[in-house]
């Protein structure tokens, strides 16, 4: 069955909406192939109207791509055990970060559908984080190719949420975040990883890093934010406003996402898939 998916890129440096495609698990190969090519070369891929999708048919369209996690190492999923809710009863994020970089094998695909939207608000971004590297002088590639990180769910939230919500997080909040991190992970990472389909080297950062191995606190602070003001560049981003029925899909391995918590009091819900990864290989293999 030949398709006729369309791909329309949204920007230079990342970003692309995949047209003339239902999702599913019936998707033809020809299509998934398509879509798979669209994500590498894009980072990120969004799809319209895709309300027919449920949590099943979100679940038969993931093993398309890959072998699902489960929803989370620690935080279980509630309606089913592969797809994980992103609910603002149980908190907002507003924080850069790759998911789940706390684990030895890091997600490779995240796949993301709107369930419950605000009416304004709730946007979320995408950043390139291979295209970032790729912009570092050669002198800044030579010190980062070399580092690694220690990463953690057990990570300082204090440093990435809103100092003024920390007092006044509700019970269903500390419930989850107790959830979080009722198990602690703890592993390194390459700064800069070899992506095992493209080859690209990207930085491999978000707001699980705890430190960076070798470097004092105050080391690790300023290179962390010197990289990570790299990868946030606006050039390097695409911010996507959803809309009843999307569904966004990114390459976990070239990515960092951010979800924009600027809907007051309303309620939000997405629900999320990652699909299995490698082990991230450093530039010395
Ligand atoms: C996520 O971090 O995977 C969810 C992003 C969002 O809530 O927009």
């Amino acid at each position: 069955l030949s398709t006729e998916v369309t791909v329309h890129k949204l920007g230079a440096g990342i970003g692309a909406r995949i047209d003339r495609v239902r999702l599913g698990g019936e998707l033809a190969p020809d299509a998934v192939a398509a879509i798979r090519a669209a994500l590498l070369a894009n980072k990120v891929v969004f799809f319209r109207d895709q309300g027919h999708l449920d949590d099943t048919g979100q679940l038969a369209f993931a093993r398309l791509l890959g072998e699902p996690t489960l929803a989370h190492p620690t935080v279980k999923g509630r309606e089913h055990t592969n797809v994980l809710a992103f609910d603002s009863d149980y908190g907002k994020a507003n924080s850069w970060h790759t998911d789940v970089t706390f684990v030895d094998r890091v997600p490779a695909i995240s796949i993301l559908r709107a369930v419950d939207l605000p009416p304004y608000g709730g946007n979320t971004v995408w950043a390139n984080t291979a295209l970032a590297y790729d912009n570092l002088p050669e002198a800044l590639k030579a010190l980062v190719d070399r580092l690694w990180a220690v990463h953690t769910n057990v990570y300082d939230y204090a440093g990435h949420v809103d100092s003024t919500r920390i007092g006044g997080v509700d019970v269903q909040e500390k419930a989850y975040r107790d959830e979080f991190v009722s198990q602690r992970y703890e592993t390194e990472h390459p700064l800069v990883r070899v992506h095992p389909e493209t080859g690209e080297r990207a930085l491999l950062l978000g707001h699980f890093v705890k430190r960076i191995v070798g470097l004092t606190p105050t080391e690790s602070h300023a290179i962390f934010e010197l990289l990570q003001n790299r990868v946030t560049r606006l050039e390097n981003t695409v911010r996507w406003q959803w809309a009843d029925g999307d569904v966004a899909i990114w390459d976990n391995r070239a990515t960092q996402h951010y979800g924009v918590a600027d809907y007051d009091d309303a309620h939000r819900r997405l629900h999320r898939i990652t699909i299995a990864g490698d082990v991230p290989v450093s530039v010395d293999g």
